[in-house]
Protein backbone atom coordinates (compact mmCIF):
# COMPACT_ATOMS: atom_id res chain seq x y z
CA UNK A 1 0.00 0.00 0.00
CA UNK A 2 1.50 3.42 -0.57
CA UNK A 3 2.14 5.68 1.88
CA UNK A 4 1.16 9.11 2.28
CA UNK A 5 2.62 11.48 0.86
CA UNK A 6 3.40 14.80 3.07
CA UNK A 7 4.62 17.95 2.53
CA UNK A 8 6.79 19.71 5.46
CA UNK A 9 6.85 23.45 4.88
CA UNK A 10 10.03 24.33 6.96
CA UNK A 11 13.11 22.60 8.19
CA UNK A 12 12.24 20.80 11.18
CA UNK A 13 14.75 19.04 13.42
CA UNK A 14 16.69 16.29 12.36
CA UNK A 15 15.41 13.45 14.53
CA UNK A 16 12.05 14.67 13.20
CA UNK A 17 12.68 14.77 9.62
CA UNK A 18 14.01 11.35 9.89
CA UNK A 19 10.89 9.62 11.54
CA UNK A 20 8.56 11.64 9.03
CA UNK A 21 10.95 10.11 6.16
CA UNK A 22 10.48 6.44 7.67
CA UNK A 23 6.85 6.87 8.17
CA UNK A 24 5.77 8.82 5.11
CA UNK A 25 6.28 9.92 1.68
CA UNK A 26 7.97 12.80 2.55
CA UNK A 27 8.93 16.30 0.59
CA UNK A 28 11.16 18.70 3.14
CA UNK A 29 11.72 21.97 2.07
CA UNK A 30 15.39 21.57 2.04
CA UNK A 31 16.25 25.13 1.60
CA UNK A 32 13.77 26.47 3.95
CA UNK A 33 12.24 29.40 2.49
CA UNK A 34 9.09 30.81 3.39
CA UNK A 35 6.39 29.09 0.98
CA UNK A 36 4.78 31.24 -1.12
CA UNK A 37 0.81 31.28 -1.48
CA UNK A 38 1.13 28.90 -5.11
CA UNK A 39 3.18 26.61 -3.03
CA UNK A 40 0.81 26.01 -0.43
CA UNK A 41 -1.66 26.01 -2.75
CA UNK A 42 0.50 23.24 -4.63
CA UNK A 43 1.17 21.36 -1.69
CA UNK A 44 -3.09 21.31 -0.61
CA UNK A 45 -3.27 19.66 -4.26
CA UNK A 46 -0.54 17.16 -4.25
CA UNK A 47 -0.55 15.96 -0.94
CA UNK A 48 -2.07 14.05 1.25
CA UNK A 49 -0.94 16.05 4.37
CA UNK A 50 0.10 20.00 4.86
CA UNK A 51 2.91 20.27 8.29
CA UNK A 52 2.58 24.17 8.40
CA UNK A 53 4.29 26.50 10.89
CA UNK A 54 3.45 30.26 12.11
CA UNK A 55 5.30 31.76 9.08
CA UNK A 56 2.43 29.91 6.67
CA UNK A 57 -0.72 32.05 6.11
CA UNK A 58 -3.13 29.78 5.43
CA UNK A 59 -6.41 31.88 5.05
CA UNK A 60 -9.43 31.28 3.19
CA UNK A 61 -7.89 32.25 -0.53
CA UNK A 62 -5.18 29.62 -0.13
CA UNK A 63 -7.41 26.65 1.27
CA UNK A 64 -9.83 27.33 -1.50
CA UNK A 65 -7.51 25.55 -4.21
CA UNK A 66 -9.06 22.99 -6.37
CA UNK A 67 -10.06 19.14 -5.74
CA UNK A 68 -7.38 19.12 -3.05
CA UNK A 69 -6.05 15.90 -1.94
CA UNK A 70 -5.02 16.86 1.78
CA UNK A 71 -6.86 15.92 4.55
CA UNK A 72 -5.20 17.33 7.64
CA UNK A 73 -2.83 20.23 8.35
CA UNK A 74 -0.44 18.99 10.87
CA UNK A 75 0.40 22.39 12.26
CA UNK A 76 3.86 22.67 13.81
CA UNK A 77 3.51 25.00 16.98
CA UNK A 78 0.71 25.07 19.52
CA UNK A 79 -0.89 28.74 18.07
CA UNK A 80 -2.65 28.52 14.91
CA UNK A 81 -4.32 31.84 14.18
CA UNK A 82 -1.95 31.83 10.66
CA UNK A 83 -4.96 28.91 10.15
CA UNK A 84 -8.53 29.51 9.08
CA UNK A 85 -10.03 27.18 10.73
CA UNK A 86 -13.60 27.96 9.95
CA UNK A 87 -12.04 27.54 5.82
CA UNK A 88 -10.28 24.62 6.49
CA UNK A 89 -13.30 22.93 8.10
CA UNK A 90 -15.64 23.60 5.05
CA UNK A 91 -12.83 22.00 2.94
CA UNK A 92 -13.10 18.77 5.32
CA UNK A 93 -9.57 19.24 6.41
CA UNK A 94 -8.60 18.41 9.80
CA UNK A 95 -6.35 20.80 12.17
CA UNK A 96 -4.06 19.78 15.19
CA UNK A 97 -1.59 21.41 16.81
CA UNK A 98 1.09 20.89 19.52
CA UNK A 99 0.01 21.54 22.91
CA UNK A 100 2.04 21.15 26.31
CA UNK A 101 5.55 20.37 25.20
CA UNK A 102 6.34 24.33 25.03
CA UNK A 103 4.75 25.35 27.99
CA UNK A 104 8.22 25.61 29.97
CA UNK A 105 10.27 26.95 27.09
CA UNK A 106 7.65 29.81 26.47
CA UNK A 107 7.29 30.62 30.35
CA UNK A 108 11.37 30.78 30.65
CA UNK A 109 11.20 32.90 27.51
CA UNK A 110 8.63 35.80 28.94
CA UNK A 111 10.58 35.86 32.31
CA UNK A 112 14.36 36.27 30.18
CA UNK A 113 11.91 39.00 28.15
CA UNK A 114 10.70 40.43 31.84
CA UNK A 115 14.49 40.37 33.29
CA UNK A 116 15.72 42.20 29.97
CA UNK A 117 13.76 44.53 29.93
CA UNK A 118 13.49 45.96 33.70
CA UNK A 119 17.35 45.79 34.27
CA UNK A 120 17.92 46.94 31.01
CA UNK A 121 20.12 43.94 29.51
CA UNK A 122 19.57 44.90 25.90
CA UNK A 123 20.52 48.50 26.28
CA UNK A 124 23.78 47.48 28.33
CA UNK A 125 24.97 44.55 26.23
CA UNK A 126 24.74 47.09 23.12
CA UNK A 127 26.73 49.88 24.89
CA UNK A 128 29.55 46.77 25.78
CA UNK A 129 29.53 45.30 22.00
CA UNK A 130 29.96 49.64 20.85
CA UNK A 131 32.95 49.84 22.85
CA UNK A 132 30.87 52.57 24.87
CA UNK A 133 30.98 51.37 28.46
CA UNK A 134 32.97 53.80 30.37
CA UNK A 135 32.93 51.75 33.91
CA UNK A 136 30.99 50.55 36.96
CA UNK A 137 29.42 53.97 38.55
CA UNK A 138 26.30 54.34 41.27
CA UNK A 139 23.91 55.75 38.73
CA UNK A 140 24.57 53.92 35.62
CA UNK A 141 21.62 51.42 33.89
CA UNK A 142 19.99 51.57 36.60
CA UNK A 143 16.27 49.32 36.46
CA UNK A 144 13.76 48.01 38.20
CA UNK A 145 13.34 44.69 40.61
CA UNK A 146 11.01 41.67 39.83
CA UNK A 147 10.55 41.04 43.08
CA UNK A 148 7.75 41.64 45.36
CA UNK A 149 6.10 43.40 41.81
CA UNK A 150 2.66 42.99 40.89
CA UNK A 151 2.48 40.22 37.88
CA UNK A 152 -0.81 40.41 35.71
CA UNK A 153 -1.61 37.72 33.02
CA UNK A 154 -3.83 37.97 30.12
CA UNK A 155 -4.93 34.24 29.47
CA UNK A 156 -4.51 31.76 32.15
CA UNK A 157 -4.03 28.61 30.26
CA UNK A 158 -0.82 26.51 30.53
CA UNK A 159 2.05 28.71 29.66
CA UNK A 160 0.14 31.52 31.82
CA UNK A 161 -0.05 29.22 35.09
CA UNK A 162 3.53 28.34 34.12
CA UNK A 163 5.04 32.01 34.28
CA UNK A 164 2.68 32.74 37.26
CA UNK A 165 4.43 30.03 39.21
CA UNK A 166 8.30 31.14 38.02
CA UNK A 167 7.70 34.84 38.98
CA UNK A 168 5.47 33.76 42.39
CA UNK A 169 7.60 31.30 43.23
CA UNK A 170 11.12 32.38 41.96
CA UNK A 171 10.17 36.27 42.52
CA UNK A 172 7.86 36.73 45.56
CA UNK A 173 5.57 38.35 43.02
CA UNK A 174 1.95 38.77 43.61
CA UNK A 175 -0.14 37.34 40.61
CA UNK A 176 -3.59 38.76 39.02
CA UNK A 177 -4.90 37.55 35.62
CA UNK A 178 -7.56 38.03 33.20
CA UNK A 179 -8.81 34.75 31.59
CA UNK A 180 -12.13 33.86 29.34
CA UNK A 181 -13.75 30.62 31.69
CA UNK A 182 -13.15 30.35 35.11
CA UNK A 183 -9.16 28.36 35.37
CA UNK A 184 -9.83 25.06 37.81
CA UNK A 185 -8.81 25.15 40.91
CA UNK A 186 -6.54 22.00 40.81
CA UNK A 187 -4.31 24.12 37.69
CA UNK A 188 -3.69 26.78 40.22
CA UNK A 189 -2.26 24.35 43.05
CA UNK A 190 0.22 25.89 45.09
CA UNK A 191 -0.13 29.36 43.26
CA UNK A 192 -2.08 32.10 44.89
CA UNK A 193 -3.18 34.28 41.75
CA UNK A 194 -5.92 36.63 42.37
CA UNK A 195 -8.72 36.52 39.24
CA UNK A 196 -10.25 39.69 37.65
CA UNK A 197 -13.25 40.11 35.54
CA UNK A 198 -11.92 42.39 33.24
CA UNK A 199 -8.71 42.76 30.97
CA UNK A 200 -9.01 46.33 32.93
CA UNK A 201 -8.53 45.39 35.98
CA UNK A 202 -5.46 43.71 35.60
CA UNK A 203 -3.78 46.21 33.52
CA UNK A 204 -4.47 49.22 36.14
CA UNK A 205 -2.80 47.14 39.15
CA UNK A 206 0.19 45.44 37.26
CA UNK A 207 3.59 46.25 37.32
CA UNK A 208 4.31 43.89 34.63
CA UNK A 209 2.09 42.41 31.89
CA UNK A 210 2.14 39.41 30.35
CA UNK A 211 0.19 38.30 27.68
CA UNK A 212 -1.05 34.32 26.88
CA UNK A 213 -3.76 34.66 24.95
CA UNK A 214 -4.47 33.03 21.49
CA UNK A 215 -4.01 35.58 18.69
CA UNK A 216 -6.49 36.50 15.66
CA UNK A 217 -10.67 36.46 15.62
CA UNK A 218 -11.46 38.90 19.18
CA UNK A 219 -8.29 39.23 20.43
CA UNK A 220 -6.76 41.03 17.52
CA UNK A 221 -5.51 44.54 19.22
CA UNK A 222 -6.69 43.18 22.78
CA UNK A 223 -4.50 45.54 23.79
CA UNK A 224 -5.26 48.99 22.41
CA UNK A 225 -4.60 51.95 22.34
CA UNK A 226 -6.94 52.65 25.39
CA UNK A 227 -5.82 49.38 27.38
CA UNK A 228 -2.27 50.74 27.23
CA UNK A 229 -3.51 54.04 28.66
CA UNK A 230 -5.19 51.69 31.38
CA UNK A 231 -1.57 50.38 32.65
CA UNK A 232 0.75 52.00 35.00
CA UNK A 233 3.40 54.57 33.60
CA UNK A 234 6.28 52.28 35.69
CA UNK A 235 4.30 49.33 33.91
CA UNK A 236 6.19 46.96 31.69
CA UNK A 237 4.49 44.38 28.88
CA UNK A 238 5.89 41.30 27.67
CA UNK A 239 4.03 39.81 24.68
CA UNK A 240 5.19 35.51 23.90
CA UNK A 241 1.57 35.19 22.40
CA UNK A 242 0.91 36.64 19.09
CA UNK A 243 1.90 39.89 18.10
CA UNK A 244 -1.54 41.10 16.74
CA UNK A 245 -2.95 40.79 20.50
CA UNK A 246 -1.00 44.07 20.86
CA UNK A 247 -1.95 47.26 18.20
CA UNK A 248 1.85 47.81 17.52
CA UNK A 249 1.66 51.83 16.59
CA UNK A 250 -0.42 52.06 19.57
CA UNK A 251 2.34 50.54 21.58
CA UNK A 252 4.95 52.53 19.50
CA UNK A 253 2.90 55.95 20.77
CA UNK A 254 2.85 55.19 24.18
CA UNK A 255 6.12 54.22 24.93
CA UNK A 256 7.37 57.55 23.07
CA UNK A 257 5.22 59.68 25.57
CA UNK A 258 6.49 57.90 28.70
CA UNK A 259 2.62 56.11 29.40
CA UNK A 260 4.78 52.73 29.83
CA UNK A 261 8.17 51.91 31.54
CA UNK A 262 9.08 49.72 28.41
CA UNK A 263 8.20 46.29 26.57
CA UNK A 264 9.66 43.05 25.46
CA UNK A 265 8.18 41.43 22.62
CA UNK A 266 8.97 37.84 21.20
CA UNK A 267 5.94 38.20 18.92
CA UNK A 268 5.23 40.54 16.45
CA UNK A 269 2.15 42.15 13.93
CA UNK A 270 3.90 41.52 10.46
CA UNK A 271 6.64 38.83 11.50
CA UNK A 272 9.58 39.35 10.29
CA UNK A 273 8.86 42.86 9.53
CA UNK A 274 9.13 44.96 13.17
CA UNK A 275 7.69 48.14 13.34
CA UNK A 276 10.37 50.63 13.11
CA UNK A 277 8.74 52.97 15.77
CA UNK A 278 9.84 50.40 18.26
CA UNK A 279 13.20 49.70 16.94
CA UNK A 280 14.21 53.13 17.63
CA UNK A 281 13.28 52.74 20.81
CA UNK A 282 15.90 51.99 24.17
CA UNK A 283 13.74 51.01 26.59
CA UNK A 284 12.03 47.28 24.23
CA UNK A 285 13.40 44.27 23.87
CA UNK A 286 12.85 42.51 20.86
CA UNK A 287 13.44 38.47 20.19
CA UNK A 288 12.93 36.77 16.56
CA UNK A 289 10.01 34.44 17.95
CA UNK A 290 12.24 32.60 20.08
CA UNK A 291 9.15 31.21 22.63
CA UNK A 292 9.76 27.54 22.35
CA UNK A 293 13.34 27.77 20.56
CA UNK A 294 15.19 24.94 22.55
CA UNK A 295 16.41 21.49 21.09
CA UNK A 296 13.91 19.69 23.48
CA UNK A 297 11.24 21.23 22.83
CA UNK A 298 11.64 21.67 18.59
CA UNK A 299 12.21 18.07 18.55
CA UNK A 300 8.93 17.03 21.05
CA UNK A 301 7.05 19.41 18.75
CA UNK A 302 8.07 17.76 15.82
CA UNK A 303 7.35 14.07 17.59
CA UNK A 304 3.78 15.58 18.76
CA UNK A 305 2.70 16.09 15.25
CA UNK A 306 3.95 12.84 14.24
CA UNK A 307 2.29 11.23 16.84
CA UNK A 308 -1.15 13.15 15.12
CA UNK A 309 -0.23 12.14 11.51
CA UNK A 310 -0.09 8.68 12.40
CA UNK A 311 -3.33 8.23 14.54
CA UNK A 312 -4.90 10.47 11.76
CA UNK A 313 -3.59 7.69 8.67
CA UNK A 314 -4.43 4.87 11.09
CA UNK A 315 -8.10 6.43 10.80
CA UNK A 316 -7.95 7.31 14.60
CA UNK A 317 -8.97 10.99 16.27
CA UNK A 318 -5.36 12.75 16.50
CA UNK A 319 -4.63 13.44 19.84
CA UNK A 320 -4.71 16.81 19.46
CA UNK A 321 -7.20 17.82 16.68
CA UNK A 322 -8.59 21.35 17.38
CA UNK A 323 -10.34 21.44 14.38
C1 LIG B 1 3.66 28.28 18.87
O1 LIG B 1 3.81 27.09 19.10
O2 LIG B 1 2.55 28.80 18.83
C2 LIG B 1 4.89 29.07 18.60
O3 LIG B 1 4.64 30.42 18.73
C3 LIG B 1 5.41 28.77 17.22
O4 LIG B 1 4.35 28.80 16.34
Amino acid sequence: MSRPRILVTRRWPEAVERRLCALFDTTLNLDDHRLSADELRAALRDCDAVLPTVSDRLDAAVLAVDAPRARILANYGVGYSHIDVDAARARGLVVTNTPGVLTDCTADLALTLMLMVARRAGEGEREVRAGQWGGWRPTHLVGTRLSGKTLGIVGMGRIGIAVARRAQHGFGMRVVYFNRSPVAAEQLAGLQATACERVEDVLVQADFISLHCPGGGANRHLIDAARLAAMQPHAFLINTARGDVVDEAALVDALRQDRLAGAGLDVFEAEPQIHPGLLALENVVLLPHLGSATRETREAMGMRVVDNLVAFFDGRRPPDQVS
